[in-house]
């Protein structure tokens, strides 16, 4: 396991927190066989919040503890409070945080929990009323550590201005799937696709500014709850990277998806769902696997993500660009030597009047702007102008090269276009295809 020393909050955290919300789910013997298993394999950090399971996932944990063994002072334990799925409101009042927190404690049937967040943020929140129950809670020993979850920078700094407790989590979505995090940095001054808006003010970049720890949660789940991107047909790409990734570190998929978020220099922490110790397993194996930079990108890409400015995703791996050029090489080698004698004056036909010249012409000065697909477009190109050469000549085996070239030409253009082409649709239709 990973460990982490929270700037001004625990000390030795685990890099993998257990996430409780499906705890409910689960009889108090395997609850605590659950909490025990995650012990064993390093794990000292245990996210719960009021709204799961109605508070029931709370009042199991708190039950099933005392039958694991653990001492109360080697877990660090966190709940959230603010979301009210029965009411329908999210509410970040002196009275709701310092109630809520009465009921976490009697639920887990403990005298303190170590960190209180805000679960999502209260659209009419008074930051004084927030500073003042946290300054309740801690002053009584309820609250050791304060955080926020789905929390802006604007927010965070209001919440800064009055409360005297640093704020040192903030839980977030992030995984191999949702990427909003990162991507929009990423598509700064490309306005022609969704992912260049900033929808959370840099949050990222704010957060390791002011030293407060990310915690990645739902980091397997596709979307909202729809399920695991690990084994889902509709993510053969990433699977194939994962199981490629892995068999290298000698570790399963979902170890590999952990470990794309635990590389991440922001030194987050991953929330996992799972209330099956083997499953917990595999992605603890995620300590076993320090990804390379290039190990990380290939997992992003894979994932369906685009770089912009240079072409990435090649349609067809292993054909475009190098193979590509050496096929086209070998073509021209292959067209050296017949004709020599005709040279000049089928070259100049194939300039003066062959249309395939000027389609080829314009196909290279458009290609040729990508920058990794210069190679590629260039022997395209000289393909084509070999098709200009033998329109010219007459016998069969010309033919047959010529219809090779021809449609070797066809493809790499085709290809290349269709590259260029993906790369400006807009976002909805390019996640639709
Ligand atoms: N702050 C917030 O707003 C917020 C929101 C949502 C969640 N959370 C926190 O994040 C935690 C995790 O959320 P989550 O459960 O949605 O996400 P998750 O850990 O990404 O789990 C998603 C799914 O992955 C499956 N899975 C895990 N390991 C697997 C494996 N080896 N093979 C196949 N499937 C595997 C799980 O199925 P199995 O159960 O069958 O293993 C689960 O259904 C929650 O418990 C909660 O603490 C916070």
């Amino acid at each position: 396991m990973k460990y982490k020393n929270i700037v001004n909050g625990p000390q030795n955290a685990s890099r993998i927190i257990l996430g409780c919300m499906r705890m409910p789910a689960l009889s108090v013997e395997d609850a605590a066989k659950m909490i025990k298993t995650a012990s064993e394999l390093g794990v000292n950090f245990f996210d719960h919040a009021t709204c799961y399971g109605a508070g029931e996932a709370e009042e199991r944990f708190g039950s099933a503890f005392p039958m694991t063994g653990l001492k109360r002072e080697d877990v660090i334990i966190q709940s959230k409070c603010g979301l009210h799925f029965d009411t329908k409101e999210f509410d970040w009042s002196r009275e709701d945080i310092l109630s809520s927190v009465d009921g976490i404690l009697s639920r887990l049937k403990m005298d303190y929990i170590d960190v209180l967040l805000l679960h999502r943020p209260d659209l009419i929140f008074d930051p004084e009323e927030v500073a003042d129950a946290f300054d309740k809670l801690y002053n009584e020993g309820k609250v050791k550590y304060f955080g926020v979850s789905n929390v802006t920078p604007g927010q965070l700094e209001l919440l800064k201005k009055y409360v005297k407790q640093p704020l040192v989590f903030n839980q977030l979505q992030f995984s191999l799937d949702q990427t909003q995090l990162i991507d929009a940095a990423l598509y700064l001054n490309n306005m022609t696709t969704d992912r260049s808006t900033d929808r959370d003010n840099g949050i990222l970049d704010y957060c390791r500014l002011n030293d407060i720890t990310i915690q990645a949660w739902s980091p397997l789940q596709i979307g909202m709850f729809k399920g695991c991107f690990v084994d889902h047909p509709d993510y053969p790409e990433l699977n194939k990277k994962l199981e490629e990734i892995g068999e290298r570190y000698g570790v399963p998929k979902t170890a590999v998806a952990i470990a794309w978020i635990l590389r991440h220099p922001a030194k987050m922490q991953a929330i996992a769902g799972t209330m099956n110790p083997e499953h917990l397993k595999s992605i603890c194996d995620a300590a076993k696997v320090d990804l390379t930079h290039h190990e990380w990108y290939e997992l992003y890409l894979a994932s369906g993500k685009f770089l912009p400015s240079c072409c990435t995703g090649n349609p067809i791996p292993g054909l475009l660009p190098w193979n590509g050029i050496i096929l086209h090489l070998m073509l021209h080698w292959l067209l050296g030597n017949p004709g020599q004698q005709n040279h000049r004056s089928s070259w100049k036909k194939a300039f003066s009047c062959h249309p395939a010249f000027w389609i080829s012409l314009f196909s290279f000065l458009l290609l040729y702007r990508l920058q990794k697909l210069r190679f590629s477009s260039l022997s395209c190109f000289f393909s084509w102008l070999r098709c200009c050469r033998l329109k010219f000549r007459q016998s069969q085996y010309l033919r047959l090269q010529k219809f090779l070239i021809s449609c070797a030409s066809c493809a790499s253009i085709f290809l290349l276009f269709r590259q260029q082409c993906l790369l400006c649709l807009p976002e909805p239709v390019l996640s639709e295809l």
